[in-house]
Parts: C-alpha cells; structure tokens; sequence
C-alpha cells in the first residue's frame, strides 16, 4: 500500500514537469533531427527553427550540413529543421509550424523572394525574430525581419560577367547561353542583373539562348543540350547561375561533341568540389565563390539576437573567386 502510494507520487511529478516542459515555448528542448518536434529535456536550451529550401544542389546539401553544425558548436542552442522541397507553401508551413512550437529565433532561407508578408507578420506577432538567410524577401514592411545573413547575389553576377570581359575583352564578338537559376529567386535574379548590368556596354556580346535549369545538374543538363540542339556552333560562353548546371551542361557539351572549357567559356557561381575538377581537368574556366558555410554565422547572430544586442541589418559571407590556373591548388582545401 505505502510502496503504491510513492508510485503514484512519482509518476504525477514526472507528468507536471513533463507538461511544464512541453509548454515551456522559448525554453522547449527540442530534438535536432530533422523534422522532429520531439521535445521533453529538462535543460532550458533556445530553438532556431530553420526552414530551408530544399536539397537541389551541392552548394545546398553543404549550407545544411554547415547549419546542422549548429548544435554541436553550441549546446545551449537547439535546431528543428525542415526541408522544403523547392517549394513555398512548404515553407510557410513549417514557419507556422515553428511558431506553434515557440521556437525562439526562426532562420529563413527563402526559395523565392516575395509572398511572405503573411507568415512573417504572424512571427513578428509572436515575437519571435526572424534572420532571412543565403537569398533575399521582398516584403513591404521591413521590420518583419531581424536581419539578412548571406551573399551578395548582384555582385557575384558582376564578377561573372568581369572574368569574362577580361578574358575575351570588351569588343570581342560573343555568343552566350546563360542558365538561369530558380525563377524569382535572389539567386537568380540577383546574378541575372549584376551580370547584365557589366555587359551592357559591350555591344557585341549577346545572350542568345536563356532559360530556367532551376539550379539543378538534371535541369542544366536537359537545357543545355536544347540550346545546343538549336544553336550549338554559335555558342562560345555558357554562363551558369551555379556549378550543378554547369557541370551538367558539361556532360551536354561532350555528349555534343565539343571540349567544354576551350570550344565554350564557361563561367559558374558557388565552389562546390565537382566544379573544381572539372575546372582542374580543363573544362570550365571561372567560378565565383558563393559561401554556403553559414552555420557558425546563423549560430552568432542568433545568438547576438537572443542577448538582446544590436545586430547588422546585413551580414555578409566571406567568399573568393577562382580562374582555371587557381583549381588544383585550391581543389584539396575545399569543403564542400
Ligand atoms: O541560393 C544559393 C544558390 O542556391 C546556390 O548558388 C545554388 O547552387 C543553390 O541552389
């Protein structure tokens, strides 16, 4: 009888702190696996709830894992991460999905750059801060958002367009494919009008063949060779919005029977490790960093947030441009 009614006492304690840590909000210890809501440690550890945009890349897959890091480099700070599939409904869901769950800072990377008014007004009404991270939002109000951590898009699509121009000169007669990015995405439109706005003044280079690969290496691959089909012998640059089409418009290029890198100039954005063998292996030319290793960043400004300090309204990531002579000294020193 005493033994049951010490049962009892037990097991009604272990329910009451249970369900104050459930409902705990901004000190919820959460799991870092993917997904997972699970929840019911003890500690009083903060949550960044990360809404990425999806997997359709190796610049991607590392700006994940680098953001994964999180709670190993901190293990007072928690992840909840969720994949979006390329897709917005998806994020908005799992923004919403953050904001149930009171996650204390919420990490943005934004497939597209505009329609999240909405959501991000419904985090600004609970109080959770907001970074937007690697591409941009357009929103009408700026402070539905905390800061902006990542690239200069417009910027790299200037180098992009300068490799070239120091390369073959401002008069020179050229011929180029560009391989857009996702549409309405920063990454794309970003690159899109930095480079433009380099060329403009050079009269003979003209963007004959343009379209979607969607940042993927199926995608570049499947354009690549439409645009070759069509006007393959005019082609002398291809310039790719990022390395996963590039290497796909390489394969397109062999199959087509020309050496990509000296019959086609080719010019890429990100780094990833695939892209510098082929640059290292003659073909492709020019590849303008693009820092997906964003994880530590995301971890201090977050951090810096939760402290109640100021932080930039935008932070920049550190990156490099590499021209072909650059790639076999560089290939071994990169991490993703
Ligand atoms: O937003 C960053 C871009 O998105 C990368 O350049 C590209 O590879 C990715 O898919």
């Amino acid at each position: 009888m005493k033994f049951k009614k010490m049962f009892a006492l037990m097991a009604s304690t272990v329910l009451c702190v249970g369900m104050l840590a459930g409902c705990g909000g901004s000190t919820t210890a959460t799991s870092s696996a993917a997904g997972s809501t699970a929840s019911g440690s003890s500690s009083a550890k903060k949550v960044i709830g990360f809404a990425q945009v999806g997997a359709e890349s190796g610049w991607r897959t590392a700006e994940t894992d680098s953001i994964k890091t999180i709670p190993t480099l901190d293990p007072n700070i928690d992840l909840k991460f969720s994949d979006g599939q390329q897709k917005q409904e998806n994020q908005i869901k799992a923004i919403r999905s953050f904001i149930a769950q009171k996650v204390d800072i919420i990490a943005l990377d934004p497939v597209v750059e505009t329609g999240w008014d909405t959501v991000l007004k419904e985090a600004k009404d609970a109080k959770i801060p907001v970074v937007i991270v690697d591409r941009k939002v357009t929103v009408s109000d700026e402070s539905l958002y905390k800061c902006f951590l990542g690239s200069d898009m417009v910027e790299e699509g200037k180098k992009a367009a300068q490799v070239i121009i120091d390369k073959f000169g401002k008069d020179a007669q050229l011929n180029i494919a560009e391989l857009q990015g996702t549409v309405g995405s920063t990454a794309m439109v970003g690159r899109q009008q930095g480079f433009n706005d380099t060329i403009k003044d050079c009269k003979n280079y003209k963007i004959i063949k343009s379209q979607t690969g969607d940042f993927t290496r199926a995608k570049g691959k499947e354009v690549m060779e439409a645009f070759l089909k069509s006007d393959g012998d005019k082609i002398n640059v291809l310039w790719a919005h990022n390395d996963d089409m590039a290497v796909g418009a390489v394969q397109a290029i062999e199959e087509y029977g020309k050496k990509p890198g000296q019959d086609i100039f080719i010019v890429s954005v990100d780094g990833i490790k695939d892209m510098f063998e082929l640059m290292a292996a003659g073909k492709s030319n020019a590849i303008i960093e693009c820092n997906p290793l964003l994880g530590p960043q995301l971890l201090e400004v977050s951090k810096n947030i939760l402290d109640g300090k100021e932080v930039e309204r935008s932070i920049k990531s550190k990156e490099s441009q590499f021209l072909q002579k650059d790639a076999a000294t560089e290939l071994p020193n990169r991490k993703y």
